[in-house]
């Protein structure tokens, strides 16, 4: 039985987990910081490592307690070294260093695109998740757009990415548009099911027979129409400001379900079509834009594969995800140096 402890601040998350050979979850403590990042609309980055130092030893306490097991259990610590925000990584590292040191245990840093990917690996609800390689994930996150081809453990391809922004990026972006709530994804999931996805006609970047995204021209369309819609408003002879009597004439539902389905649209047919060429076996759904229950669906019914996606809860950042990768890699025998630093730009080598 190895139990792994891991630990991640990449990004506005502070999580730390306790796992069992890479898949079964004792603990999964996450500490959001969306409250207080709400009021910029987005992550403050001075912001969230300040917060990281705040939560870091109760999240790492927390998570030993409900695991109900003590540093001497441990087998390995593990953490997210990157991609992410430096000074944020920064406290993660630190903390991992910590406690590596005090107990003698080895230190694993790990990319965390690849946690994403191994929140599939992870047992929800008791059943065992069974992958046959090579599978063709797609990884969707707030700063990520990646299709991956994983042949093993630790082996991957990268196929394509996104050129402009991220998909869930995009989804944030256009929810602050629409005047929706902080994050975007969650409340254009929201106010879409109550929309009409054939309202609006919104562009697909297709970019030919390439495996990359580009989503900044349909975030472009649906400012262009949020444009009309506020000067149709001011051209009736309101006094007010434009943008916060326009939102009662916008069809903000509509927008948001239209918006929604193009992107579903282009993740979904380049991820099957790269499976078909690759001859994936199966397709992976990661990150965050993973817990859209459209792309969810909509994967599965047009792919003549399995699809597997991770539980909506595991989808978002978490550190189950990364004591989940760090098990594949110890097991390979991957140990990280004491001189870990932390890499913000970290791309995800085969
Ligand atoms: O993986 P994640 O927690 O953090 C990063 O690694 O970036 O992903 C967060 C992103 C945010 O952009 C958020 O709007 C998006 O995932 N997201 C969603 C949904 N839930 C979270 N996007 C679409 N639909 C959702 N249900
Ligand atoms: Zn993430």
């Amino acid at each position: 039985m190895t139990l792994i402890l891991g630990i991640e601040t990449s990004c506005d998350e502070t999580a730390a987990a306790v796992v069992e050979d890479g898949q079964r979850i004792l603990s999964n403590v996450v500490a959001s910081q969306i409250d207080i990042h709400r009021r910029y609309g987005g992550v403050f980055p001075e912001v969230a490592s300040r917060q990281h130092i705040l939560s870091i030893t109760p999240v790492i306490e927390e998570t030993m307690d409900e695991a109900g097991v003590s540093w001497d259990d441990l087998k390995a610590v593990a953490v997210t070294y990157g991609p992410g925000l430096a000074g944020s990584l920064l406290v993660g590292v630190n903390a991992a260093k910590g406690i590596a040191l005090g107990c003698g245990l080895p230190l694993l840093g790990i990319n965390h695109i690849e946690a994403h990917i191994y929140a599939n690996w992870l047992k929800a609800r008791g059943e065992e998740p069974s992958i046959v390689f090579p599978v063709l994930c797609l990884v969707v996150s707030g700063g990520h757009t990646e299709l991956i081809l994983m042949s093993s453990h630790g082996q991957y391809q990268r196929l394509g990415g996104t050129l402009d922004d991220a998909a869930g990026e995009a989804f944030d972006k256009v929810g602050r548009l629409l005047g929706l709530d902080y994050p975007g994804g969650p409340a254009i999931e929201q106010a879409a099911q109550y929309g009409d996805p054939t309202a609006f006609d919104l562009p697909r970047a297709w970019l030919g027979d390439s495996y990359n995204f580009s989503f900044s021209g349909l975030k472009t369309a649906v400012l262009r129409i949020v444009k009309t819609f506020e000067a149709a408003w001011s051209d009736k002879g309101s006094s007010r400001v434009a943008r916060e009597p326009a939102s009662h004439l916008l069809p903000v539902v509509d927008l948001a379900a239209s918006f929604q389905i193009a992107v579903v649209d282009v993740l979904v047919e380049k991820a099957k079509r790269a499976a078909k060429e690759y001859h994936a076996e199966q397709i992976l759904l990661a990150g965050g834009v993973a817990a859209n229950k459209l792309l969810r669906q909509e994967m599965a019914e047009r792919s003549d594969l399995p699809v597997l996606c991770p539980p909506i809860s595991l989808c978002t950042d978490n550190a189950a995800m990364v004591a989940g990768a760090a098990y594949f890699r110890y097991q390979a025998g991957y140990r990280s140096g004491w001189d870990l630093d932390v890499i913000p730009n970290l791309k995800l080598a085969g």
